[in-house]
């Protein structure tokens, strides 16, 4: 199994070459399988979980090859077969350990005429499905799960009917996946969501020319839609980005720059969250492309961040950045606090008790709640042998802890960065100092 071991840093400096942005790069992807003509797509997230995505619309019978261009890079050329057009499939469609694959497709596939199954690897069949299952059952599909709501997901698509649905559970994939079975579905099928979560799927569905409107905390689509192929540049994704602003900050001589980050502001909660406790972070050259902003961030180290407490509203908006602002709490002033998170426990892996058992063999304070977590500041860490249970931000957020811990921290499992991040830790080797 692999292992990679972090030595303290006194800082990252440089420019840190960073992925694109995988939420973005999968709804992307499934819009122009879904569209007419051809969908470009430049700095396509290399990682494992929107691989998956392009291999299962492959398997739908897609048309996706990658291209290279001098001007514009590497590219993901998709060849969409329309609204209706895919195929179906001749194997089962296997989403990996990724959620959003599984969860979106769903929504894709609650509207074909045929029988497909999605499955994924030992953890994303732990995950539970019911909140897709549930309003795609309303809308006229047929779908079983394991014991119920766990992946393999067995669907049988049919001629949807558009519904009103309120989200039970803060989730962009389980808004996203409605909203694409919504546009196949003749009328308006809308969502209204407890909290706003990332918008990038409303984004896209403008980009590609269906009707979206919008309003508060509703979000509707009208269906059938009809999308237009063509070409976007994915800005790189902040959520990668959080392990070198969190290690960053945390370390003397840090001058580092984060190129053409995504700052969607249904994403950037992070960066309010972070500045609000005295971090020196400039946001510089932000720009629009493709509906979607970006910028360069500039951050310096050698502050003591204050701390903080995320609960609530604001839960949802970091839910990815999590793992990363407890390790940051240790080395805070004041700690952070963590609560309605119970969320984390069904992520790639169960975040709040990896984040308690890991900080604890790091020599940290931590109390653990069903929904959230204490990480009392002012906590220097001892090197020590951790894991990542198999969950790639677990991993890196781990890895960030070792930057800052006396000695030599071990970072057991680390394979699974690929899964967003394929290499992270090469690009952390070239910052250190
Ligand atoms: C994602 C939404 C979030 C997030 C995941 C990506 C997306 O999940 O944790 O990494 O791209 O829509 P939920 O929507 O299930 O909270």
């Amino acid at each position: 199994m692999s292992e990679q071991t972090i030595e303290p840093a006194r800082g990252l400096v440089g420019s840190a070459p960073l992925p694109g942005d995988k939420s973005i790069s999968h709804r992307l992807a499934i819009l122009g399988a879904l569209a007419e003509g051809t969908t470009e797509l430049v700095n396509y997230s290399p990682g494992d979980d929107c691989q998956r995505t392009l291999a299962c619309l492959q398997a739908l019978g897609v048309h996706v090859e990658e291209v290279k261009s001098r001007e514009r890079g590497k590219a993901v050329r998709i060849e969409g077969r329309g609204l209706g057009g895919l195929l179906a499939p001749a194997t089962e469609l296997d989403a990996g350990n990724s959620g959003s694959t599984l969860r979106m497709l769903a929504g894709v596939l609650a509207a074909y005429p045929f029988e497909s199954v999605l499955t994924g690897d030992e953890s994303l069949q732990r995950r539970p499905m019911r909140r897709v299952m549930e309003p795609l059952r309303q809308m006229g599909a047929t779908l079983s799960g394991h014991q119920g709501d766990l992946p393999p997901l067995r669907i049988r698509g049919a001629a949807l009917t558009p519904i009103d649905y309120t989200l039970p559970v803060a989730s962009a994939q389980v808004k996203t996946a409605v909203l694409l079975a919504g546009l196949h579905a003749p009328g308006m099928t809308s969502v209204e969501e407890p909290v706003r979560t990332r918008d990038h799927t409303e984004i896209a569905l403008e980009q590609f020319g269906a009707t979206v409107s919008r309003e508060g905390l509703r979000v509707a689509v009208t269906g059938p839609g009809r999308l237009r192929g063509r070409s976007f540049v994915i800005p790189n994704d902040l959520s990668a980005a959080a392990f070198f602003l969190a290690g960053g900050l945390l370390l003397p001589e840090t001058n580092l720059v984060l190129p053409q980050v995504g700052l969607n502001p249904t994403r950037a909660a992070l960066l309010d969250f972070l500045v609000g406790q005295g971090a020196q972070i400039k946001i510089l050259d932000v720009q629009e492309a493709n509906g979607e902003l970006r910028g360069n961030l500039q951050v310096r180290g050698g502050v003591t961040l204050k701390g903080g407490s995320v609960a609530g509203t604001l839960t949802a908006k970091l839910i990815d950045e999590l793992p990363v602002l407890a390790v940051l709490g240790t080395q805070s002033e004041e700690g952070f606090r963590l609560r309605d998170a119970a969320e984390l426990r069904v992520k790639e892996s169960d975040r709040l008790a990896a984040l308690a058992e890991n900080l604890r063999r790091l020599g940290a304070r931590v109390q653990e709640y069903p929904d959230g977590i204490d990480v009392p500041g002012g906590q220097p860490l001892r090197g020590a042998v951790v894991d990542s249970f198999g969950d790639h931000r677990i991993a890196m957020a781990l890895a960030v802890a070792g930057l800052v811990a006396e000695g030599t921290t071990t970072i057991q499992n680390t394979d699974c960065v690929e899964v967003s991040f394929p290499g992270f830790f090469e690009v952390l080797a070239g910052v250190r100092e």
